[in-house]
């Protein structure tokens, strides 16, 4: 019987951590450290098979510039089920977990989507970033015209134009 677990990384333990970064691995066969080290900092939401970690989806915060605001942002990365535990509900139940954190604390939730898991989060009521992306790097706002296309957010009472140019904080690896 599968059991969700939500902890913040501060209560993690290296066995999990390390079970995590392993469950990461097997799912994304481009895993790297800064992809794993984007997903520490916040909430995570872990399915356990008794000792066996299957699922892993974490969400950490973010600013998302948008028409003159920093936006806190909930930015929902690192979401894997093991394959041979997929469809039965466990991604769901993670999503569920990380939307109640988004909801209660941040002002919108945001992603960046493969093209394989695009259709799981539309599902769910995330809707695609239509405008121009870019990023807030030390050399000031630069394009991520590569982005574009891949970006979800989970709108809540914020207006937002969708078609408008968000431009994500900066950091080393994928900036989105
Ligand atoms: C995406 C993923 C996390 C879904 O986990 P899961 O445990 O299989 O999902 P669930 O069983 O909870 O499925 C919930 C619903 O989403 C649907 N769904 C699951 N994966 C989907 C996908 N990739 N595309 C579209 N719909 C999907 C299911 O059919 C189900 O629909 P239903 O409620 O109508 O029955 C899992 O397939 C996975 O780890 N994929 C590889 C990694 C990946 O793509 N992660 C997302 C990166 S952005």
């Amino acid at each position: 019987m599968a059991e969700l677990r939500t902890a913040h990384t501060a209560d993690l333990d290296i066995a999990t951590r390390k079970a995590a970064r392993a469950l990461l691995d097997n799912v994304f066969d481009d895993m790297t450290d800064d992809d794993w080290e984007h997903a520490l900092g916040g909430v995570h939401a872990l399915v356990w098979d008794g000792a066996e970690l299957i699922g892993h989806a974490s969400v950490i915060q973010r600013r998302l510039l948008n028409g003159g605001r920093a936006l806190r942002t909930g930015y929902v990365e690192a979401v894997g089920v093991r394959a041979d535990r997929r469809g039965r509900g466990h991604g769901a139940a993670m999503m569920d977990a990380l939307e109640r954190v988004v909801r209660g604390a941040y002002e919108l939730g945001a992603l960046g989507a493969s093209d394989a898991g695009a259709a799981f989060y539309v599902a769910r009521g995330w809707q695609l970033w239509q405008g121009p992306s870019s990023a807030l790097t030390p050399a000031g706002i630069r394009r991520t015209e590569e982005e574009d296309g891949c970006i979800y957010v989970l709108p809540m009472e914020v207006s937002l134009d969708l078609s408008s140019e968000l431009t994500c904080d900066w950091r080393d690896g994928d900036p989105w």
